[in-house]
């Protein structure tokens, strides 16, 4: 007899693009990948990457451009100086981000660099929720220090509160008092935390940053690498917000800062690019002189003219409410599943990544023997899916005392690209994680055997230890 079937409850999401171009993938077998990892020093980032099989190194200059970021590509006018594309994404980044100023740069690094060394002098102290790699070098090298003002909730993988990219309003105040606010140059907001797990800060800590930092004169710059996946976040936690777009609550989310540092090559979804942005005339008459100093003259800052119209095209495509939904949830259905079989990942599950929690994973390996670092390599051999680590290497040394900064999170980082990867894609990565954590016990620590002066994690070289 013909059953009775009741359709789901439950009504699916789908990817709000068709496939028009395919990139072939190659499989290896598991002594190449032996062979290959032995040569890369047990570091992701030195294998070729025709060596991998499915990419999740990073979302960042990995994403899948759009037919009509591709078209703007052809429209690419590459005049030295003035170029149209330039004017593009000029009205692109008012529109969507609301600053006044723009000076591109060639990727988000070179507009820390610029705002580093016009804004720090030496001794100053930089608060920030969470350090990332690239924009405290910078900071460093300027002469100034980082201080760390996240939500304790941020160090604590398990921690389920909704967001952990919040600051620590009187850990910031207590630094205020301590050093004084005339040695505060400004206030680094990153949105998402991408080393916390990739987590948001809400609309109402901004807020408060924002209130508190007016009242001490001090000034807020924000990295907006992935500030439209924080938009995403404050629409579906925060009360108030579930009805509004992304690109509204961006847009007020941009607004309690006086300026931004951009990689465009994560939100913006283009292969290279990036730029600094603000609000004050004086500053960027600075920017836009040092910029030619290090990158490339004021209108294009390190880009090709065809790379700024995509990238001027990509904030639109960005900003769709469809588009966020579709890629932040992608990311969901990968972490559910390894949370459903019982795989300790960094909740709540982030926007650009899921975050496998080593330390859970490998308890029996103490934390200088680079448990991540390990983590990531056993996830390569066992199937050809490429992570990174963002833990102890990540971190660097404390370069007052020379010594290994000690993190309390030690992850593994599967960042997906967007509008790459399909589901299926997702199943075969949970399916190996799971491999490799059923087979936990046996992993083996590591030892540093090459250790570059910057950002080591890059091109450090390693040995096991069995
Ligand atoms: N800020 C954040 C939060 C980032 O994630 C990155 C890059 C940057 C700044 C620097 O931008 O690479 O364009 O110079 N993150 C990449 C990643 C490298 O894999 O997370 P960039």
């Amino acid at each position: 007899m013909e059953m009775n079937r009741v359709p789901p409850k439950r009504r699916s999401w789908a990817e709000p693009w068709k496939v028009k171009v395919v990139e072939p993938l190659k499989t290896t077998t598991r002594d190449h990948r032996r062979k290959c990892m032995a040569e890369a020093g047990y570091n992701t980032f030195l294998l070729r990457s025709e060596d991998v099989y499915i990419d999740l190194l990073t979302d960042s200059g990995t994403s899948a451009m759009s037919d009509r970021q591709w078209a703007g590509m052809m429209l690419g006018d590459e005049a030295y100086a003035g170029s149209r594309n330039y004017y593009h994404l000029q009205e692109a980044v008012q529109t969507y981000y609301g600053y006044r100023y723009l000076v591109p740069t060639h990727q988000g690094r070179g507009a820390e660099h610029l705002l580093s060394r016009i804004l720090i002098k030496p001794g100053d102290s930089v608060p920030g929720n969470m350090y990332f790699t690239t924009t405290r070098l910078h900071q460093e090298l300027a002469g100034g220090r980082f201080v760390d003002c996240i939500t304790p909730a941020a160090h604590d993988p398990a921690d389920p509160s909704p967001f952990k990219g919040d600051f620590d309003l009187d850990a910031l105040e207590r630094l205020i008092g301590e050093v004084g606010a005339a040695r505060i140059p400004y206030i680094c907001v990153g949105a998402t935390v991408n080393m916390a797990g990739g987590q948001p800060i809400s609309m109402a800590n901004m807020r408060a940053v924002r209130e508190l930092a007016t009242r001490h004169g001090i000034r807020v710059f924000l990295d907006a690498t992935r500030a439209v996946e924080n938009a995403y976040f404050i629409q579906q936690r925060e009360p108030g917000h579930v009805d509004r777009s992304v690109a509204s609550i961006l847009r007020e989310f941009c607004d309690l800062s006086d300026g931004c540092t951009m990689s465009g090559k994560k939100d913006a979804m283009v292969n290279i690019g990036g730029w600094l942005a603000m609000n004050d005339a004086e500053l960027y008459q600075e920017a836009a002189n040092l910029v030619v100093v290090y990158e490339g003259l004021h209108t294009y800052g390190g880009m090709a003219g065809r790379d700024m119209e995509a990238m001027a095209q990509g904030i639109v495509e960005s900003v769709d409410d469809d588009h966020v939904r579709a890629r932040v949830g992608q990311v969901e259905y990968l972490g559910q599943k390894l949370i459903d079989w019982g795989i300790p990942i960094v909740r709540p599950i982030g926007g650009h990544a899921v975050y496998l929690d080593a330390k859970a994973f490998y308890p029996h390996l103490p934390q200088d023997e680079f448990p991540a670092q390990r983590l990531a390599a056993e996830l390569y051999l066992d199937s050809g899916v490429r992570a990174m680590e963002r833990g102890i290497v990540s971190a660097g040394r404390d370069p007052a005392t020379g010594d290994h900064h000690y993190p309390r999170l030690e992850l593994v980082r599967l960042t997906i690209p967007r509008r790459v990867y399909t589901q299926a894609h997702m199943d075969v990565t949970a399916e190996s994680v799971a491999a490799v954590h059923e087979r936990r016990h046996e992993a083996k620590g590591l030892a540093m055997v090459f250790e570059p002066k910057y950002l080591r994690f890059f091109q450090a070289r390693f040995e096991s230890k069995d």
